[in-house]
């Protein structure tokens, strides 16, 4: 029995893909309303109007807007992110289950534009604020601890267009400000902060793009990387002056990066990887510094990094709490050429022949799970949480309204028992927050179909449902795991 007595077992979501509200009580857009619904195999888009004010659309990762086009939404494309799952209207009653399930924790992001609408305001929207009063409270009055993630994918709109995003220096100020607003309004509710999620996807992605990345576009993500991590130091400095009971952490997408040979040249490219790809960010977030390695990063690609004086001051007095982060998969890396690729969770690389995937493609790699875990504490010596994790698959509904989901509950048994070996092997692991707790619309895809909860949400791709929820078999389970503290599972 190793999972210590006060672990914090619950579940995650984030704001864009549950809320819905998308424009009600002064919530202002961001790029996720403007991002269609896609499939595994068709891509989501972002939609805009060109300066004649004609429709158009670019994918939803890595272009550019045309000039002089305009942000859109329009009126023949599917918007699932509008809608999500109506969290706003239906908070109570999905409180109620995670109380039900035992939650000790819940793991939910706060809408940049809910609270800002245009992001470069002064003054907060009161009726955001009291949204999440009235959230915090209600978990609270379960004695569920939230774990709020302060960016999770949703800067608001107007700062995209109108400062041209995380380029821009001066999104660290607004950031600053909204940060600020969220520890001093949920001081004595929220206790526990992560500051960007997925922290890494910026690099992660253009490594996906293989050699089609432009030096511009390495510049580019890194100088936003920067921008990021310089925001992310200074909330950690005003969250802990706010009240030093606050626990601040990064939220880093975890991916186990193997070589596929013992090729010196692939072992060489799969540490490349890992630097790039995780160490990168957790560097920076938990030491205050670039790692040695950077240097070698920026020079492939000619990056000029602008880094002040000042910003090396607040990296280092800006280091987080704990590391968080997400781990669904590994991934194979390889110099040789392959016949079969495989995606996931912003990356892809070799097929792994001694692995089993999702039905979107994604390995399943328990074992995956304790190497990271391991890696990591080692690395940092910081607690460690696993903020998300789980098997996005279709689930069917049988006539008596039943859902028998035992890859779900295969899927965690097998993590979870991978987390018990990490603890075992001395990793100060405080918590676990399985992603998508209840269905919710899919990041990657904008689907519903690929759905990860416990709670199922009668939600449909084509926008019809009655976002009635109901339980899974996996329910029933994840309630007795945390009532044993992991012991049956
Ligand atoms: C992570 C994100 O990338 O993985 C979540 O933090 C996302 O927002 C999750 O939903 C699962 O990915 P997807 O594409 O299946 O929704």
């Amino acid at each position: 029995m190793t999972f210590p007595k006060d672990f914090l077992w619950g579940g995650a979501t984030a704001a864009n893909q549950c809320e819905g509200a998308w424009n009600i009580d002064g919530r202002g857009p961001a790029l996720t309303d403007v991002t269609t619904g896609g499939s595994k195999d068709t891509p989501r888009y972002v939609t805009f109007l060109d300066q004649d004010g004609r429709p158009g659309k670019i994918p939803a990762h890595g272009d550019v807007l045309p000039e002089g086009a305009a942000y859109a939404v329009l009126e023949d494309e599917w918007y699932p992110n509008h809608d999500g799952i109506d969290f706003y209207h239906h908070y109570k009653e999905d409180i109620a289950l995670f109380a039900e399930m035992g939650f000790k924790t819940f793991r939910m992001s706060i809408s940049w534009s809910r609270l800002y609408p245009k992001g470069d305001e002064l003054k907060p929207n009161p009726k955001g604020i009291a949204f999440y009063h009235r959230v915090f409270q209600e978990l609270r009055k379960y004695e569920i601890e939230p774990l709020v993630t302060i960016w999770h994918f949703d800067t608001p709109l107007y700062l995209e267009e109108h400062y041209g995003g995380w380029k821009n220096r001066e999104l660290i100020a607004f950031y600053e400000r909204f940060a600020k607003t969220c520890f001093q309004e949920f001081k004595g509710l929220v206790k526990y902060w992560l500051t960007f999620n997925e922290i890494n996807n910026t690099v992660m992605f253009l490594d996906l793009l293989g050699n089609n990345a432009s030096d511009e576009a390495y510049q580019n993500a890194y100088q936003c990387l920067h921008h990021q991590f310089v925001a992310s130091a200074r909330a950690v400095k005003i969250g802990h002056a706010i009240d030093p009971q606050n626990k601040i952490g990064c939220m880093i997408c975890g991916i186990t990066f193997y070589p596929l040979t013992p090729d010196p040249k692939d072992i060489l490219e799969n540490r490349h990887h890992w630097e790039q790809n995780i160490f990168y960010c957790g560097d920076v977030q938990c030491k205050g510094e670039y790692g040695s390695y950077a240097n070698r990063l920026w020079k492939a690609h000619h990056v000029n990094l602008e880094i002040s004086d000042q910003d090396r001051k607040d990296l280092k007095e800006g280091t987080v709490d704990l590391y968080t982060f997400s781990y669904y998969m590994s991934t194979i890396v390889t110099t040789h050429k392959v016949d079969e690729k495989v995606g996931g969770n912003f990356s892809a690389g070799a097929k792994n022949p001694y692995l089993t995937y999702s039905d979107w493609g994604w390995a399943l790699d328990p074992d995956g799970l304790t190497y990271y875990l391991e890696i990591i504490y080692d690395r940092y010596h910081k607690p460690l949480m696993v903020v998300e994790n789980g098997i996005g698959a279709f689930d069917r509904v049988e006539e008596d309204g039943s859902i028998h989901d035992p890859y779900r509950i295969d899927y965690f048994r097998e993590h979870i028992k991978a987390m018990d070996t990490a603890i075992e092997n001395g990793v100060d692991l405080i918590g676990f927050t399985p992603w998508g707790c209840i269905d919710l619309v899919s990041a990657g895809t904008g689907e519903m179909r690929k759905r990860y909860g416990f709670i199922y949400v009668d939600k449909n791709d084509d926008g019809t449902g009655t976002y009635t929820r109901s339980k899974k078999d996996s329910f029933y389970w994840y309630k007795d795991v945390i009532a044993s503290n992991g012991k049956k599972r």
